[in-house]
Parts: C-alpha cells; sequence; structure tokens
C-alpha cells in the first residue's frame, strides 16, 4: 500500500464504495487545518520516539518515521506538497504523504493513537503558542502606551464621565487606565494556558489505548506540563479554546473601547490627537478627509471575535460524550480569533506609537468650562462647609456663572461671596493642576501618583524580548 489512492480506500474496508464527491467537501477540514502541520508533525514525531522507546515499533522503524516526516514539513514550508480534499485533514494528508515517501512502515505511525487524540493535541500547541504570541503582542502595546504617556506626563486633559466633562486629570493617567486592563488581559491568557498545557495523546478514540504507552515521556518532549486525567474529558475538551476566545474578546473589547476614543479624539470637534498618516486614510470623494479607519476596523472586528466565541459554545452545549465530529468547526474560529487580535495588536502599537498628542487642544478644551466645580465644593469643605451644603452653593454658582456667560476666574470675588462668605482671594488660585494635585490618594490622577504607576507599570511589562515580559 504506497499509493494514496489506497491509503484512502483502506480506510473505508468496511464499505462497498467510496463517499459522495459533495460529502468528501463537505467534511474535509484541509483547506483551513492545514495550518496544523507543523504540531501534528511534532506531535507524530514525539509519539514515534515514545513508541521506539517502548518497544512498541523498532528504532529502525521509528527513525525511518521521524525522517519522513521532518521532510514532509520541509516540503510543506516549501509549498511543494499539495493537499487534497479527498485527505480529508493535515492528519491524513501527512499520514498519506508518510506511505509515498517510506511505504509500509509508515502504517506504524497510528499505533496507540486516533485522530481523536492527535487533533486534541494539535489544537492545544497551536492554542499554546498563540497564547504566548499574544502575550507579547500585550505586552509591546502596553510599552507603546508606556511611552506615549511618558512622553507627555505632564499633559492634563478634561476627564469625562457620561462623556460630559467631569474632572480635569492627567493624560497619562487615562492611557494607565488601559494599561491596567491590558494588564488584566494578559493575566487572563497567561492563566488560560495552564488549562491549554495538558498533553491529551494516549488518549486514543475515547478510551485509553491498550498499548504500554509513556504519556509523560510525551508530556516532555512537547513541551506539556501535565497529561491529561481522563481519556473521555481529554478528546471532547475544548475548554481551552473557548478560554482563549473569551479572553480574545474582552481584549478586543478593550482595544474597541480604545478605538472609539481615537475617533472621537481625532475629530475636528476634540483635536485631542492625530494620526500619523501612515495609520490613517483617505476618502475617494472628500479631499480634506483624514479617516480613522483603522480604529474603525478594530471596533468592528471585535464583533466577529465575540461572534467565534459564541459559535463555539453553541457547538459544544449539546454535544454527548466524547468525540463528536462537530468539533472540527472550532478550527475557523479560532484562527480568526488569533489572526484578528494578533493584527489588531500590532496595527494599534503602530498607531499609538506615531500618534500625535495635541496637549494644547485638550487644556483649551477645559477654559471656559466648569471642569473645576468639584475642586471649588472641596475648597468649601476645607473651610469647613459640609460637602452637600458646598455641592448646593457650587450648583447655583455654575448656573449664575452660565448665565452671565462667565468662567469661574472671570467671576468677581463679591459675584463669589454672594453665593457664600467662605469664598477668598485664594479662590483664584484653583487650576486644572491644582485639581490634579490635588487627587493623590492611592490610584488618582496626581502627578505622585502616577509617576510611581508609570514606574510599577514599566516594572511589569520589562525590556522587550526581556526576562519580566513573559
Ligand atoms: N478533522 C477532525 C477534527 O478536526 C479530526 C478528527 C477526526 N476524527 C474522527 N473520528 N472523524 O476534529
Amino acid at each position: 500500500m504506497t499509493r494514496k489512492d489506497d491509503f484512502k480506500s483502506h480506510l473505508r474496508s468496511r464499505f462497498h464504495k467510496g463517499v459522495d464527491k459533495t460529502v468528501e467537501k463537505y467534511v474535509a477540514s484541509i483547506p483551513f487545518d492545514w495550518r496544523l502541520y507543523k504540531q501534528d508533525i511534532d506531535g507524530s514525531i514525539a509519539h514515534a520516539q515514545m513508541l521506539a522507546k517502548q518497544g512498541l515499533i523498532s528504532k529502525k522503524d521509528a527513525e525511518l518515521i521521524v525522517s519522513g516526516l521532518v521532510a514532509i514539513r520541509d516540503e510543506i514550508e516549501k509549498g511543494k506538497l499539495e493537499f487534497k480534499p479527498e485527505l480529508e485533514d493535515i492528519h491524513m494528508s501527512i499520514e498519506s504523504r508518510l506511505f509515498e515517501k517510506i511505504g509500509d512502515v509508515a502504517g506504524k505511525l497510528h499505533t496507540a493513537r486516533s485522530r481523536n487524540d492527535q487533533i486534541a493535541l494539535d489544537m492545544r500547541l497551536f492554542t499554546k503558542e498563540a497564547i504566548s504570541e499574544t502575550v507579547s503582542g500585550l505586552r509591546d502595546f502596553q510599552r507603546a502606551l508606556l511611552d506615549i504617556a511618558e512622553a507627555n506626563k505632564a499633559a492634563i486633559m478634561p476627564g469625562y464621565t457620561h462623556l460630559q466633562q467631569a474632572q480635569p486629570i492627567l493624560f497619562a493617567h487615562h492611557l494607565l487606565a488601559y494599561f491596567e486592563m491590558l494588564q488584566r488581559d494578559v493575566v487572563r491568557f497567561q492563566d488560560c494556558l495552564k488549562r491549554a498545557d495538558v498533553l491529551p495523546l494516549g488518549s486514543g478514540a475515547l478510551a485509553g489505548v491498550a498499548y504500554s504507552v509513556d504519556r509523560n515521556f510525551v508530556a516532555k518532549k512537547l513541551g506539556f506540563s501535565d497529561i491529561s486525567a481522563n481519556s473521555l474529558d481529554a478528546v471532547s475538551d475544548r475548554d481551552f479554546v473557548l478560554e482563549y476566545e473569551a479572553a480574545a474578546a474582552i481584549t478586543m473589547m478593550h482595544l474597541s473601547r480604545l478605538a472609539e476614543e481615537m475617533v472621537l479624539w481625532s475629530s475636528a470637534e476634540f483635536g485631542f490627537v492625530e494620526l500619523d498618516e501612515a495609520y490613517a486614510t483617505s476618502s475617494s470623494i472628500m479631499p480634506q478627509k483624514k479617516n480613522p479607519d483603522v480604529v474603525e476596523l478594530a471596533r468592528g472586528k471585535t464583533g466577529r471575535v465575540y461572534g467565534n466565541l459564541m459559535g463555539l459554545l453553541t457547538v459544544m452545549k449539546g454535544l454527548p460524550l466524547a468525540y463528536n465530529r462537530d468539533v472540527q468547526e472550532d478550527k475557523e474560529g479560532l484562527f480568526d480569533t488569533v489572526d484578528t487580535l494578533l493584527s489588531t495588536l500590532e496595527v494599534f502599537t503602530g498607531l499609538i506609537k506615531t500618534l500625535k498628542v495635541n496637549t494644547a487642544r485638550m487644556q483649551q478644551a477645559m477654559s471656559g468650562s466648569y471642569i473645576l466645580a468639584t475642586d471649588l465644593a472641596d475648597y468649601l469643605v476645607r473651610k469647613g462647609l459640609p460637602f452637600r451644603q458646598a455641592h448646593d452653593i457650587v450648583g447655583k454658582l455654575v448656573r449664575y456663572a452660565i448665565s452671565k456667560n462667565k468662567g469661574f476666574q472671570e467671576l468677581s470675588l463679591d459675584e463669589y461671596r454672594g453665593f457664600s462668605p467662605l469664598f477668598a482671594d485664594d479662590v483664584y488660585g484653583i487650576t486644572v493642576k491644582t485639581s490634579v494635585e490635588a487627587r493623590n490618594a492611592a490610584g488618582g490622577t496626581a502627578p505622585k501618583q502616577v509617576a510611581a504607576a508609570l514606574l510599577r507599570a514599566r516594572k511589569l511589562v520589562g525590556k522587550r524580548n526581556g526576562k519580566q515580559a513573559n
């Protein structure tokens, strides 16, 4: 049995005929699971070596199998192996090619293994790698945020609630809020790694295998920390994919919020930031336009990342134990989520690194506004008034100032004193700067707090490719 057709028909020895052409195409996963070729070959090499070590196949056969697999990997990487839908998936494509290359010895590789534990293995290896790439993408992006936060350390901007000006904050403090979100994301991905990091191989089709395999040897070879405890669970579990997709959905939600702020801030109305030309797009009809399509797309792509999570949750919800073909549907969603997240992180890192920050516009946005109203109330509190009364007085003062079309700085002391005798000359000392300086409780926007937060953040991310940056 050295020809592909033989390999195929060999697997159907209990049937009289082959599958219908439409079925062949319908069940094939090779158009997308070819991406698992590296994982599949790594897994097969470790498996073959284990079989030889256990005396289940000869050393010579194992060597033949391994060198065949290495050659196939090379063929795939050079684009020399053509994948065919009739060979269904990556496992059969590689195994069939191995038959072509080394003949019947190839048939020994699938001893003590099923495609069910094989695909579970490939998916775990893929997810583990995706997690490490994701974490490094997140780290790069965090570093970019810290760079612009540090470069604009003293910049003060209006802080918002309900998208209404609320209180002044440091621009760096705002960026550090995203840093925190991404920090939680990193930890979430690292946590999901713990459960992905379990070897399913050796579970067979569902019941375990009837050979004296050494699963720990395979686990060690492939870099897994543990082996699965239950064969049924091992072949049917896709929690690790769901966890990656859930963590990715949350990260995309964070990026999407930042995207929304970039859209707003780069508008003529805000003008807080300007996107570098390399990260902005033009309009085909309106020559003046500099559009934030990149961040809009990130906001939009968040939808499909959510969709991939919901899709797989739905696939899994009604499945009886153990393996069911339904789970083949886990792949395109995972691949799409990984690709979307990694590319979004990459493009956001560049966009943030090249962002022009217009601190003067931020300052301007607060002039003549009543963003210091809380500070005026705090001022009265410091002079002995209960906060609720102070709030009431300043509310009336704001109403008065609006009616006179004046900012706080433009009101005379007499006008102030008309609302409370506690107002004195020092009321004019209240500025956006004193406002942020005052908020010096831990976690607040005072420059002291933000400087400490920046230091802490730098320590967390470490240098690029440095030790802490895992
Ligand atoms: N392509 C299949 C998948 O992705 C591999 C496992 C097939 N197993 C089977 N019993 N049909 O799930």
